[in-house]
């Protein structure tokens, strides 16, 4: 059973697309400063990206791609999306393709379990870069112990050493009152318990709140983005975004 995707999820997204429209904003902003290649932006007139730039992009936990700008994807030459959803790839083409069809990207939908075969699906695409793409915030509900997860983390990360990749995903989810407006924007840095808790309090979060146990998905010294995302009414996630550079 998928817990995280499927039908649900995309009606969901779907019907919530006005609410998620300024964290799908934050985060396209995020995504551009991060790959800050030559190219990146969506006019055509663009310098060539740098020989170093990766121009293949492996984007894990895909879905219909309901909160991926196309004005990111557009700078790559192929963009592969994994899910195991099998609504995904249909959906994901639908809200995609055309633009990517116009920025001559090569769009690939695979349905597949990406952490299966994890190394070998790195393998077959040595000189890609990997976004997983609010999808290891789900590991903690596909196992049952804590540690596991940690261990997954571990795993993924020593498969993506020398290459490069990112990730956004939960951080920390639960109601809160009812709130109107825009989510607030979040400080730099939530590292402390104090800011952790100053931070919960600006969302004006109501116990309990779910660790998704994605404290340590990058490696240490990583700069991290911090959003809050009006999930539904009264219950909003607090996403956490980083680019890992080798
Ligand atoms: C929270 S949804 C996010 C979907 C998408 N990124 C979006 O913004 O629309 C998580 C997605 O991860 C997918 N997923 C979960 N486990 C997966 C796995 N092992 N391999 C590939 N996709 C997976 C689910 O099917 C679901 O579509």
């Amino acid at each position: 059973m998928n817990l995280t995707g499927g039908l649900a999820w995309h009606w969901q997204a779907w019907r919530a697309q006005a609410r998620w429209a300024p964290t799908v904003r934050r985060l396209e902003a995020w995504l551009h400063s991060q790959t800050n290649w030559p190219g990146a932006s969506t006019s055509p007139t663009d310098l060539p990206a740098p020989l170093n730039a990766p121009r293949k992009l492996l984007l894990i936990g895909a879905s219909a791609g309901w909160m991926m700008p196309n004005s990111w994807l557009r700078q790559f030459e192929e963009v592969h999306t994994f899910d195991i959803d099998p609504w995904a790839a249909p959906l994901f083409k639908w809200r995609h393709a055309d633009a990517l069809k116009k920025s001559g990207t090569t769009l690939t939908c695979h349905t597949q379990n990406a952490f299966a075969h994890f190394p070998q699906l790195l393998e077959a695409h040595p000189e890609a870069c990997v976004f997983f793409d609010n999808v290891l915030g789900q590991i903690r509900f596909q196992t049952k112990e804590i540690d596991s997860v940690e261990t997954n983390f571990e795993r993924i990360r020593q498969s993506l050493q020398g290459r490069q990749w990112g990730s956004v995903h939960d951080r920390m989810s639960g109601p809160v009152q009812r709130y109107f407006g825009a989510p607030p924007q979040a400080p730099e840095k939530i590292d402390t318990d104090k800011q952790t808790q100053q931070w919960l309090m600006r969302m004006n979060a109501q116990s309990p709140w779910l660790d998704h146990l994605t404290q340590h998905v990058f490696p240490a010294q990583t700069a991290v983005e911090n959003f809050a995302w009006a999930f539904k009414p009264g219950y909003w996630h607090w996403l956490q975004a980083g680019w890992v550079r080798p």
